[in-house]
């Protein structure tokens, strides 16, 4: 990664502004899954113990115009206060006197969790006053947001024309490991997309074509691709607008591109729905492809098989009805146990690594989804282009 770090500053004494991802899922006042700021602890630890006055600023979810209570980082402070095993201070807004006042008591080594970012509409519009607001509060500013890397909003692009911008630990592990996939991956290197949608993935799949040995798709996207080849769908999700592309992918693809060879189909969208395994020219009118079969999960674990570099993103199946989820289980733990360098990325292929019981056998689990998809698009991401180069 050709981008400074926190170690490549002194920290010590400052007030370090580090813009983090916590736009974790709350129920009910809880966090119900912690991993995004489990995934910050390496940056906020380091600031600490080298004697930085640590300010942490996030986004949490997408609120309209103005605060909400629902939307409040308040159980996230809480959970990192456990998490760190020492008080998160919180304050209920990020900028202002109040939060000035919160920043100037704050000691060396101690944290401080600013309000959600988003109940100032100024955040998504990048506006430079607001921008300059949240500098004011830092001496130096880290970003190890790169969930959120992609968006050129105010604390992640416009805040670094205020202050002296480095990655945190997260973000230089982030770009390191999909960097390095994309630009010099052991070999073989095969890629699997999946999920419903082939037009969210056009891009990806014209910036692989040229680097990967193999790509491997399926989940509904699969369909349109099928579809283009002349196979019926029945009923199964088919974007008829994106046939074109999906035939010119294929002949881009000159033979890399590998789609199912046999699915599980169903009478209706359901778990319960009566199911059938069938080769992909045999899908009668009136039934939909829920799930990859049997004999696709053999031959992608054949091609698995000896891969050097794995990246996965996107279901292969509407896993969430167990009755659909096998294709999808079986890919998570065909990465989990090959020898290769594996990245999931994607809030659904991460919830299923997770879900099966393998994500601790995975290299590397991306916590960016529209992020880590930008990137493999081969996208300059705003929060990356805006930070110092080495
Ligand atoms: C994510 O959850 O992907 C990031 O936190 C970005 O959130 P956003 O899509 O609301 O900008």
């Amino acid at each position: 990664m050709n981008k400074k770090t926190v170690r490549d500053i002194d920290v010590a004494g400052k007030r370090v502004l580090v813009r983090v991802d916590f736009n974790v899922p709350l129920e009910k006042g809880q966090v119900t899954d912690d991993t995004r700021i489990r995934a910050a602890l390496p940056t906020i630890r380091y600031l600490m113990d080298h004697r930085a006055r640590v300010i942490l600023m996030s986004h949490l979810g997408r609120p309209k115009g103005g605060p909400s209570d629902d939307l409040r980082l308040e159980p996230v402070a809480r959970r990192l206060s456990e998490l760190l095993g020492k008080e998160v201070r919180y304050v209920r807004d990020c900028i202002g006197p109040e939060v000035e006042a919160a920043v100037q008591a704050l000691g060396e080594g101690e944290v401080l969790l600013l309000e959600n970012l988003r109940f100032h509409p100024e955040e998504e519009k990048n506006d430079p006053a607001f921008a300059a607001q949240l500098a004011k509060l830092g001496d130096i500013y880290v970003n190890d947001a790169f969930g959120a890397a992609h968006r050129a909003h105010a604390s992640t692009a416009g805040i670094a024309q205020y202050l002296p911008a480095v990655a945190g630990f997260l973000m230089e592990k982030e770009l390191t490991f999909l960097g390095k996939a994309l630009e010099a991956p052991e070999r073989p290197f095969i890629t699997i997309l999946g999920g419903a949608k082939i037009s969210d993935k056009i891009g990806v799949i014209r910036n692989l074509l040229s680097r990967v040995d193999r790509l491997l798709i399926g989940g509904g996207m699969a369909n349109t691709f099928l579809k283009a080849q002349g196979y019926e769908m029945g009923d199964s999700l088919v974007e008829e607008e994106s046939l074109d592309t999906a035939r010119e992918l294929l002949q881009a693809a000159g033979g890399k591109l590998r789609l199912p060879v046999d699915v599980v189909i169903a009478d209706r969208f359901d778990n319960d729905a009566e199911r059938r395994v069938v080769k992909v020219d045999a899908v009668p009118a009136g039934w939909r492809v829920l799930d990859i079969g049997p004999a696709t999960v053999e031959a992608f674990r054949a091609e698995l098989a000896n891969a050097k570099t794995v990246v996965w993103n996107g279901p292969m199946g509407v896993f969430e009805f167990p009755n659909f989820a096998a294709g999808t289980f079986a890919i998570a733990e065909t990465l989990a146990s090959l020898p290769a360098t594996t990245i999931v990325g994607g809030g659904d292929s991460v919830a299923a690594v997770q879900k099966a019981g393998v994500a601790y056998q995975i290299t590397h689990i991306s916590t960016g989804g529209g992020a880590s998809l930008e990137f493999l698009e081969g996208r300059t991401l705003p929060g990356v282009a805006a930070l110092l180069d080495r």
